[in-house]
């Protein structure tokens, strides 16, 4: 099977999953987005364009678009089973929304209409690899108005290997003592996510030190992607937020 089309199966089994499990099992899910939204002033700003790298479905321009309602949003993704969850999520903020089908890996800057103000990632840029990591960094700082902000939410590592173990660790034990916290209704969904986190812990955490391919979490040092974000040409450049495995790495285009 290609690349390609492993990552198309593997998001179509994961885009209602992940919309209805995310908020559950995903440490912090709900926070970092707010934390990202709110120091970056998109929900306070006057009519902020904003961009979502790897929208999936929809959850974080859903929280942007219902507390800031002068926001308009951009939702870019690969997925087709990621747009039509995203597409029933969104539906109600009619022409604020618009959608466009891209691989990060590809030039999606030339696909808008308009530069935003602001751009968000969340959860998806470390399935890229490193060199694709720099590239999205560059055309996420190109694509920018002046004085926007860029902000990774995203799985790194922190500076020791042990801290790294420790926070995936976090994870897992997170996963199994909220499981019972889903409400009924939603048991099969969540009993299908749980299948994928069992066949991910064992590829990521059990077996942690084995070579990584295209596709598997390709988590890199926040210290690399600190550097690899000032030499795009952001200012303001930190990890913004720190939560276990997430952080909120970006920085601001001044030029
Ligand atoms: C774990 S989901 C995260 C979705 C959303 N950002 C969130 O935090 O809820 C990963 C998302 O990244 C998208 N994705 C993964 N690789 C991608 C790529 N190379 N180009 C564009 N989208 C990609 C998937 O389609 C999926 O929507």
């Amino acid at each position: 099977m290609t690349d390609d089309l492993k990552n198309r199966e593997r998001w179509k089994i994961m885009a209602e999953c992940h919309d209805a499990m995310a908020p559950y099992l995903v440490p912090g899910y709900d926070w970092l987005q707010t934390e990202a939204l709110e120091f970056t002033g998109a929900l306070r700003d006057d009519s902020p364009l904003v961009l979502d790298l790897a929208g999936g479905s929809g959850l974080f321009l859903e929280k942007l678009l219902s507390s800031n309602e002068t926001a308009r949003a951009v939702w870019l993704d690969s997925s087709e089973a990621f747009l039509a969850v995203a597409r029933k999520k969104l539906d109600r903020f009619g022409d604020r929304v618009t959608f466009v089908a891209s691989r990060l890996e590809d030039n999606w800057k030339a696909l808008l209409n308009e530069a935003p103000s602001h751009i968000f990632s969340m959860c998806a840029i470390h399935h890229l690899t490193h060199d694709e990591k720099r590239q999205v960094y560059q055309q996420a700082f190109d694509a920018l108005v002046s004085g926007g902000w860029f902000c990774n939410i995203d799985e790194a590592i922190p500076r020791s290997e042990s801290t790294y173990l420790r926070a995936m660790d976090f994870w897992v034990q997170h996963v199994y003592s909220n499981q019972e916290s889903v409400p009924e209704r939603l048991w099969s969904l969540r009993d299908e996510w749980m299948a994928h986190f069992e066949k991910w812990k064992i590829r990521n955490v059990d077996q942690h030190d084995q070579p990584k391919e295209k596709g598997d979490d390709l988590h890199a040092p926040i210290s690399d992607q600190l550097e690899w974000l000032e030499a795009a040409g952001f200012q303001e450049v930190d990890t913004h937020v720190k939560y276990h495995l997430w952080s909120i790495m970006g920085g601001r285009k001044t030029v």
